[in-house]
């Protein structure tokens, strides 16, 4: 409450934040969690937690009157559509050049995306982190990581039958006869539960359209994982609707950090000040550096170095669809959850997720999401006449990775004689150029922290979530925003409690 005094404050229940939490809970360390988003335990008059792709509702989105789907036409019509203002779970944060996607909600990322559990190659970790021993995160944080995080696989031979994975089949068969290499993709949802979905034995979620504005069933999120386990320690609280505004110097040491309460239309009820010994800015890529950048302008945290806003990327995501034949069918019934990649990335600097577009009906689509290898980065920066934090990306970067993404597409078009699809992402527009699910970095490990995520000039603050990484993980990101804090946070309780 008002005027506490606390160990530790968490800001953000993501990955980062979880991680936190969880390991310094278990050294024995009380830690205050404070999460700008709602808790997501309770269904709606309609039994669901959560909304599915498909039927958007007042939980889908953060703080908007209007719908914004990443597919957002449908054969040339625009889908999006009203909805009341409210604290939903998709946040689709609008930059001048790009629109971030992020989950808001105790659990953070890991309500909304995919579960894509991807560890990079191990050769290419070096451009990754190129500050951090490769040796201990492969021997010791990355296993630690998924091993936490539930990572599992699909099972190879309930694949080659299953009828909500015709689209991955199809998307295998259309890579491997262009003689790209195709691979399955590790994620956290249960397995288990979802051939028990295919049965008809329990309720769908993954095969009823749930992903992206959350899902009620299968999916290991971080309230299951990570979260349950630092709440079963006794010794985390977590705070929801509760947004952090400032982090300043307190005069008798620690930190004031300033909140304000919100409900769940958006308005603020209460504003209060809590004093902390320690905090961890885990806001996520675009929340801790929006904060780090207002908080050093502004005068709270004036000794932050130059590095912070810097470094940030987009993961080089860029969607596309291609239009099949009539007996390249993908299917009326698609699981949300990919399961399977075409990794172009050393000839071609792209790994394509083949994603699944659940509209119920057979579309003969084939989506993709690619994370490729730009080198296009981006900085925050503090806009004081407007009050708020900008963004430097400009859409027209996105040309890098829609170049490398058509080093696969348009050889697998060439060779099916197929076309782009042009009425997924507006009207005749062949490439979503328009967000990221993937924001990383902003204050960079080694550069605006030293090299364990502790900030420059402030003894007792530390950044330990997606900002930490400049820009590009190669793949899927949270495995490495887990391990990475893993790491971090390892070294901190040894050396810093
Ligand atoms: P994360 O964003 O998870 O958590 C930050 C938390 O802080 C949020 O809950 C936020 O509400 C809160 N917060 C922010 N500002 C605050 C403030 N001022 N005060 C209080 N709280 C505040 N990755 C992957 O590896 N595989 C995948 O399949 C996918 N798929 C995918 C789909 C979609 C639709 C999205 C949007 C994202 C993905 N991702 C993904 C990305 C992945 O979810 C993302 O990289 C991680 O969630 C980032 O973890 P962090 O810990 O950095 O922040």
């Amino acid at each position: 409450g008002d005027g506490a005094s606390v160990p530790v404050l968490v800001i953000g229940t993501g990955y980062g934040g979880a991680v936190a939490a969880l390991r310094l809970a278990q050294a024995g360390v009380p830690v205050e969690m404070v999460e700008m988003g709602m808790s997501w335990d309770t269904p709606g008059s309609d039994g669901r937690i959560f909304p599915k792709v498909t039927s958007p509702d007042h939980r889908a989105y953060w703080l908007r009157t209007r719908t914004k789907a990443p597919v957002s036409n449908f054969f040339g019509f625009p889908i999006d559509k009203d909805v009341p203002r409210f604290t939903g779970v998709l946040d689709a944060e609008e930059f001048a050049g790009i629109t971030v996607y992020q989950g808001r909600g105790v659990g953070g990322g890991s309500l909304v995306n995919g579960g894509m559990a991807v560890t990079p190659k191990r050769e290419r970790f070096g451009s990754i982190l190129p500050s951090v021993d490769a040796a201990e995160m492969y021997d010791t944080y990355y296993p630690r990581a998924n091993a936490a995080l539930g990572v599992g696989s699909i099972d190879p031979v309930w694949f080659e039958t299953a009828p909500c994975y015709q689209y991955a089949r199809v998307g295998r068969k259309h890579a491997q006869r262009s003689g790209f290499a195709w691979t399955f993709v590790p994620d956290i949802y249960d397995w288990d539960y979802m051939k028990a979905e295919q049965a008809g034995t329990v309720t769908r979620s993954a095969l009823d359209g749930q992903v992206m504005y959350g899902n009620d069933a299968g999916k290991k999120s971080l309230v299951r994982t990570y979260l349950s386990q630092a709440l079963a320690t006794g010794r985390v609280n977590i705070t929801p609707l509760h947004r952090v505004t400032t982090v300043s110097p307190a005069p008798g040491g620690g930190y004031v950090v300033r909140m304000e309460q919100i409900n769940t239309a958006g308005d603020v009820v209460a504003t209060k000040n809590v004093t902390a010994g320690k905090v961890f800015f885990a806001a996520g890529s675009v929340g801790t550096s929006k904060l780090l950048v207002k908080l050093k302008a502004t005068g709270s945290l004036p000794l932050l170095n130059s590095e912070v806003g810097k470094g940030w990327g987009d993961n080089g995501n860029v969607m596309c669809g291609r239009a099949n034949h009539m007996w390249d069918a993908t299917g009326t019934l698609q699981s949300t959850i990919p399961c399977s990649g075409i990794d172009n990335w050393a000839a071609g600097g792209a790994f394509a997720e083949v994603a699944p577009l659940p509209t119920g009906i057979e579309t003969y689509a084939s989506l993709y999401l690619s994370i490729t290898n730009t080198s296009k980065r981006a900085e925050f920066s503090w806009n004081a006449a407007a009050n708020r934090v900008d963004l430097s990306w400009q859409t027209a970067w996105k040309q890098d990775s829609i170049t490398m993404a058509k080093t696969i597409f348009d050889k697998i078009n060439s060779k099916e004689g197929t076309i782009y699809r042009t009425d997924l992402f507006g009207v005749y527009k062949q490439w979503q150029d328009g967000l990221t699910y993937h924001p990383l970095g902003g204050a960079v490990l080694n550069k605006a922290t030293d090299n364990y995520g502790r900030l420059q000039g402030y003894p007792g603050l530390y950044v330990i979530d997606g900002a930490l990484i400049p820009g590009n993980t190669t793949v899927n990101p949270f495995v490495t925003i887990t391990a990475l804090a893993e790491r971090n946070i390892e070294r901190i309780v040894a050396a810093d409690l």
